[in-house]
Protein backbone atom coordinates (compact mmCIF):
# COMPACT_ATOMS: atom_id res chain seq x y z
CA UNK A 1 0.00 0.00 0.00
CA UNK A 2 1.32 3.35 -0.79
CA UNK A 3 0.95 6.39 1.39
CA UNK A 4 0.64 9.91 1.00
CA UNK A 5 2.61 12.46 2.61
CA UNK A 6 0.87 12.42 5.60
CA UNK A 7 -1.68 9.86 7.25
CA UNK A 8 -5.23 10.65 5.90
CA UNK A 9 -8.42 9.22 6.13
CA UNK A 10 -9.08 8.29 3.03
CA UNK A 11 -5.52 5.56 2.94
CA UNK A 12 -7.31 3.86 5.35
CA UNK A 13 -10.34 2.07 2.96
CA UNK A 14 -12.89 1.02 4.83
CA UNK A 15 -11.29 0.87 8.68
CA UNK A 16 -13.38 3.75 9.91
CA UNK A 17 -16.68 4.09 9.13
CA UNK A 18 -16.96 7.60 9.32
CA UNK A 19 -14.93 11.02 10.40
CA UNK A 20 -16.70 12.47 13.12
CA UNK A 21 -14.67 15.75 13.57
CA UNK A 22 -12.23 16.91 10.44
CA UNK A 23 -8.62 18.07 11.35
CA UNK A 24 -9.84 21.66 10.51
CA UNK A 25 -13.08 21.57 13.18
CA UNK A 26 -10.07 20.70 15.90
CA UNK A 27 -8.16 23.33 15.24
CA UNK A 28 -10.98 26.03 14.78
CA UNK A 29 -12.04 24.52 18.32
CA UNK A 30 -9.26 24.29 20.35
CA UNK A 31 -8.48 28.01 19.58
CA UNK A 32 -11.81 28.80 21.36
CA UNK A 33 -10.70 26.38 24.11
CA UNK A 34 -7.57 28.59 24.01
CA UNK A 35 -8.93 31.69 24.73
CA UNK A 36 -11.78 30.91 27.32
CA UNK A 37 -8.63 29.09 29.26
CA UNK A 38 -6.71 32.62 29.05
CA UNK A 39 -9.71 34.44 30.21
CA UNK A 40 -10.03 31.74 33.13
CA UNK A 41 -6.64 32.47 34.51
CA UNK A 42 -4.94 35.45 35.80
CA UNK A 43 -2.32 36.10 33.51
CA UNK A 44 1.05 35.92 36.11
CA UNK A 45 -0.28 32.31 37.30
CA UNK A 46 -1.04 30.27 34.15
CA UNK A 47 -1.97 26.82 35.21
CA UNK A 48 0.22 23.66 34.61
CA UNK A 49 -1.01 21.66 32.06
CA UNK A 50 -0.73 17.97 32.62
CA UNK A 51 -1.33 15.88 29.93
CA UNK A 52 -2.22 12.00 30.10
CA UNK A 53 -0.28 10.01 27.76
CA UNK A 54 -0.42 8.34 25.36
CA UNK A 55 -3.68 9.91 23.48
CA UNK A 56 -3.32 13.73 24.55
CA UNK A 57 -0.49 14.22 23.09
CA UNK A 58 -1.88 15.69 19.96
CA UNK A 59 -4.02 17.80 21.75
CA UNK A 60 -1.30 18.75 24.19
CA UNK A 61 0.76 20.07 21.09
CA UNK A 62 -2.33 21.90 19.81
CA UNK A 63 -3.63 23.70 22.82
CA UNK A 64 0.30 24.57 23.73
CA UNK A 65 1.44 25.96 20.98
CA UNK A 66 -2.35 27.81 20.80
CA UNK A 67 -1.94 29.22 24.48
CA UNK A 68 -0.72 32.76 24.83
CA UNK A 69 0.91 32.28 28.05
CA UNK A 70 4.22 30.12 29.27
CA UNK A 71 2.82 26.52 29.19
CA UNK A 72 4.84 24.70 31.42
CA UNK A 73 3.83 20.78 31.09
CA UNK A 74 3.96 17.45 32.72
CA UNK A 75 3.08 14.34 31.49
CA UNK A 76 1.09 11.09 33.23
CA UNK A 77 0.64 7.81 32.14
CA UNK A 78 -2.68 5.62 33.53
CA UNK A 79 -3.74 2.54 32.38
CA UNK A 80 -7.53 1.65 32.70
CA UNK A 81 -7.02 -1.10 30.23
CA UNK A 82 -4.58 -2.04 28.05
CA UNK A 83 -5.54 -2.96 23.52
CA UNK A 84 -9.34 -3.45 24.55
CA UNK A 85 -12.04 -0.96 23.63
CA UNK A 86 -14.02 -1.39 26.85
CA UNK A 87 -13.14 0.14 30.01
CA UNK A 88 -12.61 -1.56 33.33
CA UNK A 89 -12.36 1.47 35.88
CA UNK A 90 -9.03 0.36 37.26
CA UNK A 91 -6.64 2.91 37.07
CA UNK A 92 -2.81 1.96 37.35
CA UNK A 93 0.16 4.56 36.99
CA UNK A 94 2.38 3.75 34.50
CA UNK A 95 4.65 7.08 35.21
CA UNK A 96 4.33 9.35 37.60
CA UNK A 97 4.92 13.44 37.23
CA UNK A 98 8.17 15.26 37.75
CA UNK A 99 6.43 18.09 39.20
CA UNK A 100 5.30 19.09 42.93
CA UNK A 101 1.76 20.10 42.59
CA UNK A 102 1.31 22.02 46.00
CA UNK A 103 -0.29 25.42 45.66
CA UNK A 104 -0.60 25.12 41.99
CA UNK A 105 -3.52 25.80 39.30
CA UNK A 106 -3.63 22.49 37.52
CA UNK A 107 -5.39 21.95 34.14
CA UNK A 108 -5.49 18.51 33.22
CA UNK A 109 -5.37 17.52 29.06
CA UNK A 110 -7.05 14.75 27.85
CA UNK A 111 -8.36 13.05 24.60
CA UNK A 112 -11.49 11.98 25.91
CA UNK A 113 -13.54 11.17 28.54
CA UNK A 114 -15.65 7.93 28.10
CA UNK A 115 -17.18 6.25 31.35
CA UNK A 116 -15.38 9.37 33.31
CA UNK A 117 -13.59 6.70 35.79
CA UNK A 118 -10.72 7.75 34.89
CA UNK A 119 -10.82 11.26 35.12
CA UNK A 120 -12.37 11.20 38.34
CA UNK A 121 -10.10 9.10 39.86
CA UNK A 122 -6.88 11.47 38.24
CA UNK A 123 -8.64 14.55 39.48
CA UNK A 124 -8.91 13.33 43.02
CA UNK A 125 -5.25 11.92 43.14
CA UNK A 126 -4.13 15.35 41.97
CA UNK A 127 -5.96 17.19 44.37
CA UNK A 128 -4.89 15.23 46.66
CA UNK A 129 -1.20 16.11 46.49
CA UNK A 130 -2.29 19.79 47.50
CA UNK A 131 -2.81 21.58 44.04
CA UNK A 132 -4.56 24.59 44.51
CA UNK A 133 -7.09 23.88 42.01
CA UNK A 134 -7.46 20.92 39.34
CA UNK A 135 -9.24 21.59 35.99
CA UNK A 136 -9.99 19.35 33.15
CA UNK A 137 -9.49 20.05 29.32
CA UNK A 138 -10.84 17.53 26.98
CA UNK A 139 -11.26 17.62 23.67
CA UNK A 140 -14.13 14.77 23.24
CA UNK A 141 -16.56 13.64 25.69
CA UNK A 142 -19.09 10.74 25.34
CA UNK A 143 -21.83 11.96 27.30
CA UNK A 144 -23.84 8.89 26.64
CA UNK A 145 -20.74 6.83 28.29
CA UNK A 146 -20.41 8.36 31.66
CA UNK A 147 -20.84 6.00 34.61
CA UNK A 148 -19.79 8.46 36.95
CA UNK A 149 -20.23 12.85 37.18
CA UNK A 150 -16.82 14.18 36.73
CA UNK A 151 -16.80 18.23 36.22
CA UNK A 152 -15.29 19.00 32.92
CA UNK A 153 -14.07 22.93 32.90
CA UNK A 154 -13.19 22.33 28.66
CA UNK A 155 -14.58 19.87 26.05
CA UNK A 156 -14.43 20.38 22.57
CA UNK A 157 -16.91 18.24 20.94
CA UNK A 158 -19.50 15.87 22.65
CA UNK A 159 -19.38 12.67 20.28
CA UNK A 160 -21.82 9.53 20.07
CA UNK A 161 -20.46 6.13 22.49
CA UNK A 162 -19.24 4.76 19.22
CA UNK A 163 -15.38 3.92 19.42
CA UNK A 164 -13.26 6.46 17.76
CA UNK A 165 -9.56 6.66 17.03
CA UNK A 166 -7.24 9.71 15.24
CA UNK A 167 -5.62 12.57 16.71
CA UNK A 168 -3.79 11.18 19.68
CA UNK A 169 -6.28 8.14 20.54
CA UNK A 170 -6.06 4.50 19.10
CA UNK A 171 -6.96 0.77 18.54
CA UNK A 172 -3.75 -1.17 19.74
CA UNK A 173 -1.35 1.60 19.05
CA UNK A 174 -2.55 2.37 15.42
CA UNK A 175 -4.19 5.31 14.06
CA UNK A 176 -2.56 8.15 16.47
CA UNK A 177 -1.36 9.84 13.82
CA UNK A 178 -4.46 9.96 11.66
CA UNK A 179 -5.11 13.81 11.60
CA UNK A 180 -8.93 13.68 12.01
CA UNK A 181 -11.21 12.17 14.55
CA UNK A 182 -13.14 9.15 12.97
CA UNK A 183 -15.32 6.04 13.95
CA UNK A 184 -13.43 2.88 13.79
CA UNK A 185 -15.06 0.30 11.61
CA UNK A 186 -16.63 -2.58 14.01
CA UNK A 187 -14.95 -5.13 11.72
CA UNK A 188 -11.49 -3.72 12.69
CA UNK A 189 -12.36 -5.22 16.19
CA UNK A 190 -14.41 -7.87 15.81
CA UNK A 191 -13.73 -10.80 17.81
CA UNK A 192 -12.31 -9.15 20.30
CA UNK A 193 -13.70 -10.53 23.45
P1 LIG B 1 -12.81 6.41 30.71
O1 LIG B 1 -13.85 5.36 30.37
O2 LIG B 1 -12.10 6.07 31.97
O3 LIG B 1 -11.77 6.22 29.53
O4 LIG B 1 -13.37 7.79 30.67
C1 LIG B 1 -10.78 7.13 29.29
C2 LIG B 1 -9.71 6.50 28.44
O5 LIG B 1 -10.24 5.44 27.65
C3 LIG B 1 -9.72 5.46 26.36
N1 LIG B 1 -10.85 5.58 25.41
C4 LIG B 1 -10.76 5.54 24.08
N2 LIG B 1 -9.69 5.40 23.29
N3 LIG B 1 -11.12 5.54 21.40
C5 LIG B 1 -9.89 5.38 21.93
O6 LIG B 1 -8.93 5.26 21.18
C6 LIG B 1 -12.24 5.70 22.14
O7 LIG B 1 -13.35 5.82 21.60
C7 LIG B 1 -12.04 5.69 23.56
N4 LIG B 1 -12.90 5.80 24.60
C8 LIG B 1 -12.13 5.74 25.71
C9 LIG B 1 -8.78 6.63 26.31
O8 LIG B 1 -7.48 6.16 26.52
C10 LIG B 1 -9.17 7.51 27.46
O9 LIG B 1 -8.10 8.22 28.03
MG1 LIG C 1 -5.85 3.70 24.21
Amino acid sequence: RRYSSCMDAKDLGDELSKILVTEEQLRTRLAEMARQIEADYPADRPPLLVGVLKGAVMVMADLARELRFHAEMDWMAVSSYGASTKSSGVVRILKDLDTALEGRDVLIVEDIIDSGLTLAWLKENLESRGAKSVRICTMLRKPDAAKVEVDVAYVGFDIPTDFVVGYGLDYAERYRNLRDVGVLAPHVYAGED
